[in-house]
């Protein structure tokens, strides 16, 4: 007894240093590079890269033939023939003998030989032993995972309840946030900067809450205020405003996929998209609580409520639909376990922060998340119906679910569906006259030709009237399959080849509470959203402060704001994200109340100045003793000229294409094998003038004219799930700026604006007042006007000189950033 219990200890001692071990080492742990190293480095990786790796590589999502080329451990353990090199052995070496075509079924690469010198530097490389120093360590053994050791990961961790450290400048903190965040300045011997003007931090909040700049009637009214809770009435303001829900919903929307057409082939419609983007917009301006913001869009459909109620948290399940969901793949069953891979890599990424798809072929190789624990979780997706098939050749359709209406809505529908009809019957008996009247004339005549060319137009008309017939409102949703059940294992993904049956559940390593029990003829989809909307997932909390504070502060405490793995960053400050995630539950997790302390924080009225010291200590600032500049993004930018040149359509949602127009739709006909397609001809009356987010987005080819931006100013491309887009710098940007015949315009129309007050046109130099508030948000400095009149002066054409200067202030560094 005692003998094996020794054994057991040992064993398990063993596992645990082990693990350790791989926890420790690091990319830059390495011994100095040796011949064989450099060979690999400057010889054979280029090869491979540039060779192979289009098929086999993770980056490239192709591993034919089971075969990784892209670590070392992907050759040791090898594809579907097993190991594809044997280190010294040329002869024995896979793929040695499929580079020299050695094989007439295995000829690598197969469009073409290498070069003879390719081969023979490979071949001296698996000559040589095989030396490759790619990091192959992964954390989790062979022998399983360990979750006890898992949990050792900070972001795994219960979330726990900071004390506010003590600071020496007490009289600089407004909110506990800013003690911590002064805690560690202080303990580097840094000082936070001094305060911004109130002009910048207007447009600062402004911009970040709403995505548009301050009138100016907002900034004098701001100004003039000296009151205590002048700033706290602005972000009030600002959070009760539309424009709030418009902004911050098409953040949420940059983690959904969402577009308005499914899938990239035929430019399939997606119809209903509008009403999950409209769910969002309303979501945010009702503060709607974070966590029943989960419940909604997980299994909105199985919760109770009004009508309203009901019809919103259906909508709301869109979130698991509107991706890029290929349904034109003739392999069913590779389209079912594709979408349930899609959404349970979506609900990771976004409430998770953890990269579930990671384990779908094997266990996770950095994350304490087996892959029987993939299939857990997909069991749970698999009992979700999400596609099925429709009449159109091979294609398939996503769900859509008829929506409970109340008695108003069913009356304004009554009476459109009795305005539908008319229309229609008007069309036929039209087409019916018009054939009668000219078969009784000349075939030839002109006379009867006149008549008959009437008659396409009306074809058109009344095929797209019959083929859109009003119905009950609908939203893509999801429901439960008829009979739920457990999964089994897909080999490598692949549907056809089956393994064990998995049965559904959750991640063990952040589960501190016992499971939720999946009822048996449930999919468990309320039971997931009920487990990541708990208090005690370590993640959801964590993960979404990060979020919130990354759109307002530039970059998350935890930079990998998508990322809470192993291989992720490590909070700037712990304690803080601990405190703030905690704060959030408490608040009802509530969003609003969160971007509220943030913004009236005095960090985030620091100001942006430059202080070499600082840079020195902590040149990425991360500890934040400044708010650095941000450049606007596309939405911000578009949005702001339209609202500064003043034609900027106020909207209250609705859908984004225009399908009512026949021209904007083709393949109606009855007997067609492909769906019919969106082709984006004609706009909603004054929709190119709204915000972009209303405008529709596209997954194949470049956005739309109107929201060109979008193609410019880094736009989250519709299928990537990604809480944070780049933020890249190029000509084509100033390019545009400087050429677009849509800033232009702007530039027009903001000195259309500016000419005249009252119908009397306003002195020059009022009016660059006027223009300096409007567009920098700041009184003009006596420099600027001097040489801006100075420019006036100079010219001839007066008028072309002011939409000169209101292109030039537009297409200006100052506009383009938040400072
Ligand atoms: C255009 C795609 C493509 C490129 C490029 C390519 N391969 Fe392949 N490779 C495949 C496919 C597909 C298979 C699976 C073939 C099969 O199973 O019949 C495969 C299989 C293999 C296998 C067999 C794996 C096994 O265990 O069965 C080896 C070895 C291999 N490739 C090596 C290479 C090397 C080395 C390169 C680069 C020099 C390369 N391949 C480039 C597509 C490619
Ligand atoms: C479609 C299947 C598939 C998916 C999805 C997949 N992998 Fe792999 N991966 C493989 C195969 C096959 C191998 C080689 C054999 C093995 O290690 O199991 C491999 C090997 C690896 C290796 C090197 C092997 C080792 O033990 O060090 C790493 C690291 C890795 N994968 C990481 C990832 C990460 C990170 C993701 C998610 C972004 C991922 N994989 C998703 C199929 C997949």
């Amino acid at each position: 007894m005692i003998l094996r219990l020794l054994i057991l200890f040992v064993v398990l001692f063993a596992m645990l240093s082990v693990h350790c071990a791989n926890l420790i080492s690091e990319d830059t742990a390495q011994p100095n590079p040796t011949a064989g190293t450099l060979f690999f480095k400057k010889q054979v990786f280029p090869i491979l890269k540039k060779r192979c790796f289009e098929c086999h590589s993770h980056e490239s999502g192709e591993i034919n033939g089971g075969l990784a080329l892209d670590s070392r451990s992907g050759w040791e353990l090898g594809g579907d023939s097993g190991p594809a090199i044997v280190p010294g052995e040329t002869k024995q070496s896979l793929i040695i003998e499929t580079i020299r075509y050695g094989n007439v079924d295995l000829q690598m690469p197969p469009d073409g030989k290498l070069p003879e010198s390719e081969i023979i530097l490979l071949e001296k490389w698996v000559a040589m032993g095989a030396p490759d120093p790619r990091r192959t360590d992964p954390v989790i053994s062979k022998k399983g995972i360990d979750i006890e050791a898992g949990r050792k990961h900070w972001a795994f961790q219960p979330v726990r309840v900071p004390k506010v450290p003590d600071v020496t400048e007490t009289n600089w903190p407004l909110d506990e946030i800013d003690s911590f965040l002064l805690a560690k300045l202080e303990l580097d011997q840094l000082h936070p900067a001094d305060d911004t003007n109130r002009y910048t931090w207007l447009r600062r909040i402004s911009l970040d809450l709403t995505g548009l700049p301050p009138t100016p009637q907002e900034i004098e009214a701001f100004i003039a205020d000296s009151s205590d809770d002048a700033y706290a009435r602005v972000a009030d303001r600002l959070l009760d405003s539309r424009a709030y829900g418009e902004r911050w919903a098409r953040h949420w929307l940059d983690l959904t996929g969402y577009a308005d057409q499914i899938g990239t082939a035929n430019k399939v419609y997606a119809e209903y998209g509008w009403r999950y983007r409209d769910y969002l917009i309303d979501a945010f301006n009702s503060d709607k609580p974070f966590n029943q913001f989960i419940r909604e869009q997980i299994a909105g459909d199985l919760l109770p409520g009004t009508v309203e109620e009901r019809a919103a948290a259906i909508t709301a399940t869109g979130f698991l639909l509107l991706d890029n969901i290929e349904v034109g793949e003739s392999d069913k069953m590779k389209l079912v376990v594709d979408v349930v891979d899609q959404q349970l890599i979506k609900v990771g990424t976004a409430f998770l922060g953890m990269t579930l798809g990671c384990a779908r072929c094997h266990d996770h190789k950095f994350d304490p998340i087996s892959q029987n624990e993939y299939y857990a979780l997909a069991g749970i997706f698999m009992s979700t119906d999400s596609t099925h098939k429709v009449k159109y050749g091979v294609w398939s359709g996503i769900r859509s679910a008829q929506l409970p209406e109340t008695t108003a809505q069913q009356t304004e529908r009554d009476l459109k569906t009795q305005k539908h009809n008319k229309q229609l019957t008007t069309w036929i008996q039209t087409r019916a006259a018009i054939r009668k009247k000219a078969d009784a004339l000349e075939k030839e005549s002109d006379e009867r030709k006149k008549l008959e060319a009437q008659i396409p137009n009306l074809n058109r008309n009344i095929q797209h009237a019959e083929f859109f017939v009003p119905t009950a409102p609908r939203a893509y949703a999801v429901g439960d399959v008829e009979k739920p059940s457990d999964m089994r294992i897909t080999i490598r993904g692949n549907p056809h080849a089956l393994g064990e049956v998995v049965p559904r559940g959750f991640l063990k390593v952040i589960s501190y509470s016992p499971p939720n029990k999946i009822p048996a003829n449930q999919s468990g989809r309320l039971e997931l959203a009920n487990w990541i909307a708990s208090p005690q997932n370590p993640l959801t909390a964590r993960v979404t402060v990060n979020r919130i504070w990354q759109k307002l502060f530039g970059e998350g405490l935890v930079r990998s704001s998508d990322y809470f793995g192993l291989r992720g960053e490590s909070p700037s400050h712990p304690d803080l994200l601990d405190f703030l995630a905690h704060r959030f539950v408490q608040n009802g997790w509530s969003q609003r109340k969160l971007i509220r302390s943030l913004v009236l924080s005095r960090a985030y009225r620091m100001g942006g100045t430059y202080n070499p010291q600082a840079v020195a200590k902590d040149p990425e600032n991360r500890l934040l003793w400044r708010i650095a500049p941000q450049r606007l993004d596309a939405e911000s930018l578009r949005d702001s000229l339209l609202l500064v040149a003043g034609t900027l359509q106020p909207s209250s949602g609705g859908p984004a294409l225009a399908l009512e127009y026949p021209e904007n739709v083709s393949g109606l006909g009855p007997n067609n094998v492909n769906p019919p397609s969106f082709h984006l001809n004609k706009y909603h009356p004054g929709q190119k003038s709204q915000r972009t987010i209303y405008l529709p987005i596209l997954r194949s080819g470049a956005q739309p004219a109107p929201a060109e931006l979008r193609n410019l100013f880094d736009f989250t491309q519709p299928a990537e799930i990604a809480g944070q887009r780049p933020i890249t710098t190029v000509p084509t940007q100033a390019l545009f700026l400087m050429n677009s015949s849509e800033i232009k315009k702007r530039a027009a129309e903001l000195a259309a604006r500016t000419a005249t007050l009252d119908g009397k046109p306003i002195e020059p130099s009022k009016r660059i007042e006027k223009l300096w508030l409007l567009t920098y948000s700041r009184p003009i400095s006596k420099e600027e006007k001097a040489e801006t009149l100075n420019f006036l002066n100079s010219q001839t054409d007066t008028q072309s000189a002011w939409t000169d200067l209101c292109h030039v202030l537009l297409a200006s560094n100052e506009f383009l950033m938040r400072l």
